[in-house]
């Protein structure tokens, strides 16, 4: 494709959003991905690389606008990568949505075209997210504008989220639409407290310096906040952590924890190798239906609440109980969906590899009364077998990370047979992965997706599985 060479300036129709959140043009079918564009727009695009079958490339100009396009609410979008989909009205999202699961279906599970009912909206398409994770920066990224000026070392300084597709790259964020308006003072404070405090964010290039995440938990029910600062080792004078927590406390009532955790490892995940709580019980409280859950600092929780619950409405409606199953909920986090469905079966038995989760699984049986749940701690892959000595469940849950089933979960549940699996996946390709390898033993049955992260490619999908009948 002669046209096409890394640098030409070229006149694209954009066709489809392709998985994954790329926009996609085609000259003479040759496919162009180009990072932010809509379907509908015609655009003037940069060639950015250039490959044997496909071309990268940059708009430009917009020479004429989309029917979808609408205007992102967001001060920093263009330049964050937190949801990058905000100038797409919302249908055209869940259209793209479904077509991208039925695409991952078909060609990676391998089970033909399917039928998939429209995909359940959020409730909410701003501030729906409980949990936000900022990174602190000592070399913060600069907007053009900035960099025409002189910039002042001190205001290098940053506290935000991740450039888009940088990830190594922090932009400074003063107001995130994803989180409640408490959320984004929180972190403004936070921030100023600490440039004020003289001490060093964490270099990623050095290992060294103090800051470096800020996690903001709410419960969106109850509106008890929990905040998780990971810093370095490093030792701060002055008991600086306490004053932060106290001063933040008097300014904002709904904080109800403060959780202090140390990290020095070099990967870049807010997880501390030790922590402490600071202030308040440790956990937050969030209410799902009837149900009263505890959150603690490291415990997975579905980020979008209101979505969570259209989600567990779909997982049990999906398996559609009579009472009589036993029930296993693997990757179970804090035990939510098990204890959700409790009341309509025999039994469940969650597993998940998180201690901390566990235990919270564990009491979130006893605040809400329920006794026919049981969790165990480990790593999945070895502790099914574990679960498998209780007997054949007649239903399996899976939930697993967006890695999908490890290899030797997928084994033991072809070993274990389970009348019918319910998989949950936030990521529809492993999903798809995982169902291929369900195949031979299972016929799939109703594929529900359900958006729990507007604005952004990601969606989450159940997925029903029968045991095949054998034929005498
Ligand atoms: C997508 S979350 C699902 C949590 C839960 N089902 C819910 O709806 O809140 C996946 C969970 O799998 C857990 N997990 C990750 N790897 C695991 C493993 N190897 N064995 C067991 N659990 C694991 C994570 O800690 C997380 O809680």
């Amino acid at each position: 494709m002669e046209k096409i060479a890394k640098g030409a300036e070229i006149e694209l129709q954009v066709d489809k959003l392709a998985f994954g959140g790329k926009a996609l043009a085609k000259v003479d079918g040759f496919v162009v991905f180009l990072d932010r564009a809509i379907p509908g727009q015609t655009v003037k695009a940069l060639i950015t690389r250039k490959k044997r079958n496909y071309a990268e490339a940059r708009v430009i100009e917009t020479i004429s606008q989309s029917p979808a396009y609408t205007p992102a609410l967001c001060p920093h979008f263009g330049v964050c990568g937190g949801c990058f989909w905000q100038d797409i009205a919302y249908e055209e999202q869940l259209f793209w949505k479904k077509a991208h699961i039925i695409e991952c279906i078909e060609h990676i599970a391998g089970a033909g075209q399917r039928e998939v009912g429209p995909v359940i909206a959020s409730p909410e398409l701003f501030h729906y997210r409980n949990k936000m994770e900022f990174t602190f920066s000592n070399r913060r990224w600069l907007l053009t504008e900035e960099l025409e000026r002189e910039v002042d070392p001190q205001s290098l300084f940053g506290l935000g989220l991740h450039v888009r597709g940088l990830f190594d790259k922090v932009l400074n964020i003063d107001t995130c639409f994803l989180q409640s308006c408490d959320g984004s003072a929180i972190l403004r404070e936070v921030r100023k407290w600490a440039l004020a405090s003289a001490l060093p964010a964490y270099s990623v290039r050095t290992h060294e310096g103090y800051w470096r995440f800020l996690v903001i938990r709410e419960a969106k029910t109850t509106g008890q906040i929990l905040l998780h600062l990971i810093t370095s080792g490093t030792p701060a004078p002055n008991g600086g952590v306490e004053l932060l927590a106290r001063h933040l406390l008097s300014k904002f009532s709904r904080i109800t924890t403060f959780i202090h955790s140390i990290s020095d490892k070099s990967s870049q995940v807010a997880v501390g190798d030790s922590t402490r709580v600071v202030f308040g019980p440790g956990y937050i409280e969030e209410v799902l239906g009837e149900l009263r859950f505890k959150i603690s600092a490291h415990s997975f929780f579905q980020t979008n609440t209101r979505a969570a619950l259209k989600l567990y409405e779909t997982i049990a409606r999906l398996a559609d109980f009579d009472g009589s199953e036993k029930v296993w909920d693997l990757y179970c986090g804090t035990g939510s969906i098990g204890l959700y469905i409790a009341s309509r079966v025999k039994s469940v038995i969650g597993i998940e590899l998180i201690e901390e989760a566990v235990r919270d699984a564990r009491q979130n049986c006893l605040i809400n009364n329920i006794g026919n749940c049981t969790f165990f701690g480990g790593d999945l892959k070895d502790v099914i077998g574990k679960a498998s000595q209780t007997g054949r469940p007649d239903v399996v849950i899976v939930d697993p990370p967006r890695a999908g089933m490890h290899p030797k979960v997928v084994k033991s549940l072809l070993e274990t047979l389970p009348g019918r699996i319910i998989a949950v996946s936030c990521n529809p390709a492993s999903l798809a992965r995982d169902a291929a390898l369900l195949l031979d033993a299972y016929d799939m049955g109703e594929v529900q997706p359900v958006d729990l992260f507007p604005h952004t490619p990601h969606l989450e999908c159940v997925v029903r599985f029968d045991r095949k009948q054998i034929s005498q």
